[in-house]
């Protein structure tokens, strides 16, 4: 009998260290970072709430693989470089309308919207904007630059990133009164006025494009109230702009979440709305959007579950805040398609991977819309 009860124990506790140990290793399966490939696309989630997009200058170079993913994840396209004024316009009688013309003759057939970026920028703008002229030439070319550009499209991409990072990095209590504007060609050439006459000219190329002031780190700190600031310029002047894109180039373990809520309702309470307009989230690497900024050196090394686990809880608190202001919201964008696809390559910033798989950001961001990340989205 005791034998007999010996021996029940013993395979008791048998099966119990068996049933513990593949738990384990269950638990430890869903904990290596594989994503769950199923379930709704994340712009079929988000329809009526905000827009989703990615940016490339699609179609060309891109895989049928990933043409196939932008139309199944995206339902807004931003170009990321091609309608930039460098390689649009590199010189006053020179355009390259080959790869823009492609990219929206592409959306139109895939019903995919088109954002314009960006018209008036210090980066990747040719010096012949400035050259041998006056303020009255400078002006002319700005206007032959944003008319025809918006003038071509017109009806046919649904808003413009007017006016790029034109306000300066850092900052203090000083500065932040003021808008603190980067000394760019454009305002050594036209002065603070270059802002408002850049809108003018697009709003009369295309009234019913919705037209944006597009900055990276404006949410917090002293370069937050210069916005302001220059904000508050433009509304009280009439110019006719509609919302303001941050960029949203973040840092997994810094995102200023606080701030991000703060400035969405700052901006609102201007009359304008907010798009997230180049949201990315590196794993490792800088925040802000600094060109040239925040690359990796040396070997790449690939993401850990951890890693991928800590970034998608800043995704889905992310998307937790802009759904607190979604009526405020239009689009939210990211800068890239896939993090082999992304202009911070290196840092794993995306929601597709290099082999465009789901990350566990993408459920994350699909699920926030379920169970909001309550310690992301505190009433102010
Ligand atoms: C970046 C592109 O992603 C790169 O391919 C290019 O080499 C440089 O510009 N802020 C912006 C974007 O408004 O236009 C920038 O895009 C990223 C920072």
């Amino acid at each position: 009998m005791s034998h007999r009860i010996v021996t029940l124990a013993a395979w008791a506790v048998l099966a119990y260290l068996t049933t513990a140990a593949s738990a384990q290793t269950t638990d430890s399966k869903k904990d290596d970072g594989a994503a769950n490939q199923s379930g709704p696309t994340i712009k079929d989630a988000y329809k009526g709430i905000f827009l989703i997009g990615a940016a490339g200058d699609l179609p060309g170079g891109y895989s049928a693989d990933e043409l196939d993913l932008v139309r199944q994840n995206f339902n807004i396209v931003t170009p990321e470089n091609c309608m930039k004024p460098g390689p649009v316009h590199p010189s006053e009688n020179t355009w390259r309308f080959e790869r823009p013309d492609a990219l929206v003759k592409w959306c139109a057939e895939n019903h995919i919207a088109v954002h314009g970026h960006t018209l008036v920028w210090h980066a990747q703008t040719n010096n012949w904007f400035f050259r041998d002229g006056d303020k009255a030439v400078a002006t002319r070319r700005l206007k032959d630059h944003i008319s025809t550009l918006v003038g071509r499209y017109k009806g046919k991409i649904r808003g413009w990133d007017v006016v790029n990072e034109a306000i300066k990095d850092g900052g203090n209590s000083e500065t932040a009164k003021t808008e603190n504007l980067r000394n760019s060609p454009w305002m050594k050439a036209l002065g603070p006025d270059y802002i408002p006459l850049a809108f003018k000219f697009a709003h009369e190329a295309d009234p019913d494009a919705k037209l944006y002031y597009n900055d990276y780190n404006i949410e917090a700190g002293p370069k937050h109230e210069s916005s302001m600031v220059l904000l508050r310029r433009l509304v009280k002047d009439g110019v006719p702009i509609y919302g303001v894109g941050i960029q949203g180039h973040w840092n997994t373990a810094r995102v200023p979440y606080e701030a991000i809520d703060r400035a969405i309702a700052d901006y609102a309470s201007l009359g304008l709305k907010v798009s997230i307009t180049e949201l990315d989230v590196t794993i490792r690497g800088a925040s802000g959007g600094q060109l040239g900024r925040g690359r990796p050196r040396g070997e790449v090394s690939p993401p850990s579950a951890e890693d991928l686990k800590a970034q998608a809880n800043a995704y889905a608190k992310l998307f937790t805040i802009f759904l607190k202001h979604k009526s405020q919201i239009e689009r939210v964008t990211f800068w890239g398609l896939s993090d082999r696809r992304s202009w911070r390559r290196g840092q794993h910033p995306l929601i597709f991977d290099a082999a465009n798989h789901r990350k566990p950001a993408y459920a994350a961001i699909v699920d926030a819309l379920q169970h909001p990340k309550p310690e992301a989205a505190t009433p102010r």
